[in-house]
C-alpha cells in the first residue's frame, strides 16, 4: 500500500466520522424538536376550547366548574429558533477546523514515519538471469560467488541437504543459490571471499566461514546471515529486507566445502 493510498484513508475516515458527528447531532435536535411539537404522546398539545357561556340572572348562583389546565405547554419552536444560532455555527466552525488539523496532521505523520526506500539495500533487488548467474557461481564456473554491491550480498552456488531451519527460509534448496550478506556477524566488517581457501575470511579478526556461509572458525557466533532468494519470470530477485539469521555453530550441511580447500587469506 502505498503512502498516498494510506493517506486518502486517513482523510475518508476521518471525513467520515465527522459526517456521522454531525448526522447524530441533526437527528437529536430532530427529534428535540418533534417532541417540543408534539409532546411525550406523540399527539399534538392543544389547548382545550373555552365552554360557551350561558346568560345568568343576578338570584342565580353560578355553577362553578373547574377546567383542568394543563401543567405546561410547549411551544412549537420558531422558525428564527430552527434555523443555525451564532453558537452552533461558532461549534461547527472550531469542529471543522479541529478535524481538518487532525486529518493533515495525520497525513504528516504517516509520511513523515512510512519508509521511503525506493530501491537499493532494504528493498528486493534484481540480481541477473538465474541460468546465467548459476553458470557464473556453479560448478561451470569453479563455485567462484558472486557480489552484488547494491544489496550487499554474495550470491554462491548451494549443493548441500540444507539440514538446517534456515535454509527453507531463503529457498537455498529449490534454486541451488543463497545470498550471503557480507556483513560479519562478529562485529559487522565486510566478509571478502578468499579465491584460494574457498572460505569468506574477515579481516578484522579472523572469522571464517564456508562458501555456504557457514561457521568455520575465529570469535564469529554463528554462519553469515542471508537473504530470501525467489526465481521470478528467470531473474534471480532477492529480498534484503528480510534478514535470516545465519545457522549455529557447528552446522555443516555441505561435504564438498567443509574445509578450506587451498591456503588461507587471513591465517590467523
Ligand atoms: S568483525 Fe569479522 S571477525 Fe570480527
Amino acid at each position: 500500500m502505498t503512502p498516498g493510498t494510506i493517506a486518502l484513508i486517513v482523510v475518508a475516515v476521518s471525513v467520515g466520522l465527522w459526517g456521522l458527528f454531525m448526522a447524530n447531532i441533526a437527528i437529536r435536535r430532530e427529534r428535540k424538536v418533534a417532541f417540543a411539537a408534539t409532546g411525550p404522546s406523540g399527539t399534538a398539545t392543544r389547548q382545550a376550547p373555552a365552554p360557551p357561556r350561558e346568560e345568568t340572572t343576578p338570584e342565580e348562583k353560578p355553577e362553578v366548574t373547574v377546567q383542568k389546565v394543563p401543567e405546561k405547554q410547549l411551544k412549537p419552536l420558531t422558525p428564527e429558533q430552527m434555523g443555525v444560532s451564532r453558537r452552533q455555527f461558532l461549534n461547527r466552525a472550531v469542529s471543522s477546523t479541529f478535524m481538518t488539523f487532525l486529518g493533515f496532521f495525520g497525513m504528516g505523520t504517516l509520511s513523515f514515519l512510512w519508509p521511503k526506500v525506493l530501491g537499493g539495500f532494504g528493498t528486493e533487488i534484481t540480481a541477473g538471469g538465474y541460468d546465467d548467474i548459476i553458470k557464473q557461481v556453479g560448478p561451470e564456473g569453479n563455485f567462484a560467488p558472486l557480489f552484488i554491491p547494491e544489496g550487499r550480498f554474495w550470491l554462491t552456488y548451494y549443493d548441500g541437504t540444507a539440514d538446517a531451519a534456515v535454509y527453507a527460509a531463503i529457498g537455498a534448496k529449490e534454486y541451488k543459490l543463497q545470498a550471503l550478506y557480507r556483513k560479519c556477524v562478529h562485529l559487522g566488517c565486510s566478509v571478502p571471499h578468499c579465491g584460494t581457501s574457498m572460505l569468506f575470511e574477515c579481516p578484522c579478526h579472523g572469522s571464517k566461514y564456508r562458501l555456504n556461509g557457514e561457521y568455520y572458525g575465529g570469535p564469529a557466533p554463528r554462519g553469515l546471515d542471508r537473504f530470501p532468494v525467489t526465481v521470478r519470470g528467470g531473474k534471480v530477485v532477492v529480498d534484503t529486507g528480510s534478514v535470516q539469521t545465519g545457522p549455529p555453530r557447528g552446522t555443516n550441511t555441505w561435504p564438498k566445502f567443509s574445509e578450506p580447500v587451498g591456503s588461507l587469506c587471513v591465517p590467523v
